[in-house]
């Protein structure tokens, strides 16, 4: 065999050797190191590797190791340790390493700004470069982690295929133009047409084209060839909403099905969220219950009527345990009768707002399936309901995060579906190559689109999306 890892087969991650119980084995350690503290006979070194959110404690002996050395173990510093794994003397902690032997890799100086106190969430995304070695990013970027694989791992077991949809497309799939442009044009001096509009013909692709908003459109041709597949990428929107919920570029799942309906569509949505909120409890344990703690203590700094009415925790079970809540959108106008201090008024053909969402989660107390929207305020690819008024759209609002998922029955009649396109005022010619699956073997199907940073809010329980993803992209924000 050729001798790859015979070099890390030697090492150690903190996750291992705290489950470990080889006591009296030598064992070496890279990490950074998170705190010291001691007196002048031993040093206690925490140190963090980010394999898992608990620290391993190097215990240092003075009379072993020169103080000199331990100068540069200071918090932030790139250490090397080796010793023998013990049975730990001290409170909260199984096992620890009595060093021998001490190697600063990286130092790090007293300007580094991780120390020990507690920092604000808007101060770290100002040093979004080394917000990942605090314990809540830590946790964070290891449930993005356990999260992308779930996913990917819920539709292996059952039968779908993963499609990689383009990110430069000439397609706007949402119809809401919220695109960014790409060129290699010179900005400065474009090509124009005799009428003066610029000549795309002359840029890169010989057309206009845009990062795509959405990965539906061609995950609706891998349907109606493959039958069950999904898209897991990058989507961009050049929307101009600063909102806690909102990016210019996330990730998005968008599952598509040949021969799936609405219901069928609504089952499969309701219980891969399931799925990933019971994975996460599994395998995300210490992460979560981290976050869970962090929540309650940031709670207690607030006014009573800003907290929230449930832990973390609690909110995971509830959408574990219990069934989702199915109603059409006339019916959730009939609810929301019932609630008296909206900002905007309720009203039958307008988009619900997060106040209407929220109040429907709070009513249901379980999260709500919202279906059969009016087919003007969704996209031109829903399928049309009978009475020419709705079309077979399903969101899925969750407490604490409003929309999770949105989705529909796709039209697969091809004049209805060029009529709609041509009453929407939609290019059509753009489309030709979608408008063919309607004419070559077309089916009943469906799809929807989660929003990976959605459900990871929903999973960490934390309240600003800029706060769960590595190197957030939103207006104004581009810098790391
Ligand atoms: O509801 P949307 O716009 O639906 C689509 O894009 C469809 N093509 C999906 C499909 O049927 N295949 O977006 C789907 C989800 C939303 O429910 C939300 O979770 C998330 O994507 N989302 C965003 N997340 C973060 N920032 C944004 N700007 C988002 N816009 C949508
Ligand atoms: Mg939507």
């Amino acid at each position: 065999m050729y001798p790859f890892n015979i070099q890390t087969m030697e090492k150690y991650k903190v996750a291992d050797l705290l489950k470990s119980t080889e006591y009296g084995k030598e064992v070496s350690i890279k990490g950074w190191v998170r705190t010291k503290r001691g007196n002048k006979n031993v040093a206690f070194v925490a140190l963090n590797d980010g394999s898992v959110i608990h620290n391993i404690q190097a215990v240092v002996d003075l009379a072993k190791i020169s103080e000199d050395e331990l100068k540069h173990v200071t918090t932030g510093a790139c250490i090397a340790i080796t010793g023998t794994l013990t049975k730990s003397q001290g409170q909260g902690q199984s096992v620890e390493i009595q060093t021998t032997k001490l190697e600063v890799l990286g130092a790090a100086d007293e300007t580094f700004p991780l120390q020990k106190k507690a920092h604000t969430l808007e101060f770290l995304r100002e040093i979004a470069h080394l917000r990942p070695r605090t314990n809540t990013f830590g946790a964070i970027l290891r449930i993005r982690h356990h999260m992308s694989f779930a996913i990917h791992k819920f539709f292996n077991d059952r039968g779908f295929y993963y499609l990689h949809a383009p990110i430069v497309t000439g397609t706007d799939a949402e119809g809401a133009g919220e695109m960014f442009r790409v060129t290699t044009l010179d900005m400065d001096k474009p090509p124009r047409n005799p009428d003066g509009s610029i000549d795309y013909k002359q840029d890169f692709f010989g057309r206009q084209t845009n990062l795509t908003v959405s990965g539906q459109l061609e995950s609706e041709l891998a349907a109606t060839a493959l039958g069950l597949v999904y898209t897991f990428g990058p989507t961009f929107r050049a929307e101009n909403s600063n909102t806690p919920r909102h990016l210019a570029e996330f990730w998005m799942i968008e599952p598509e099905m040949a021969f799936y309906e609405i219901n069928d569509n609504m089952d499969l949505a309701e219980s891969m969220l399931k799925y990933l909120v019971q994975y996460a409890l599994e395998n995300c344990s210490d992460d979560i219950a981290f976050l869970n703690n962090r929540a309650i203590e940031e709670d207690k700094t607030k006014k009573e009527h800003e907290r929230s009415k449930s832990t973390l925790l609690e909110r995971l079970n509830n959408v574990k345990n219990e069934p989702f809540k199915r109603i059409t959108y006339t019916e959730a106008m009939e609810v929301l009768k019932l609630g008296k201090k909206f900002e905007f008024r309720p009203e039958w053909g307008k988009d619900l707002q997060k106040e209407h969402e929220n109040f429907l989660v709070d009513h249901f107390k379980v999260p709500v399936i919202v279906t059969d929207y009016p087919k003007d305020i969704k996209a031109f690819y829903m399928k049309q309901n009978e009475d020419g008024k709705t079309v077979r759209a399903m969101d899925v609002l969750f407490p604490y995060v409003g929309e999770m998922i949105g989705g529909s029955q796709r039209e697969e009649n091809y004049d209805k579906l060029q009529a709609r396109i041509k009453e929407m005022n939609i290019h059509e010619q753009s489309l030709w190559w979608y408008l063919e699956t309607r004419k070559y073997g077309t089916c009943p199907h469906s799809g929807f689109g989660l929003g990976f940073e959605r459900l990871i809010l929903f999973i960490t329980g934390m309240t600003n999306v800029r706060d769960i993803i590595p190197f957030p992209r939103t207006p104004k924000n581009a810098e790391f």
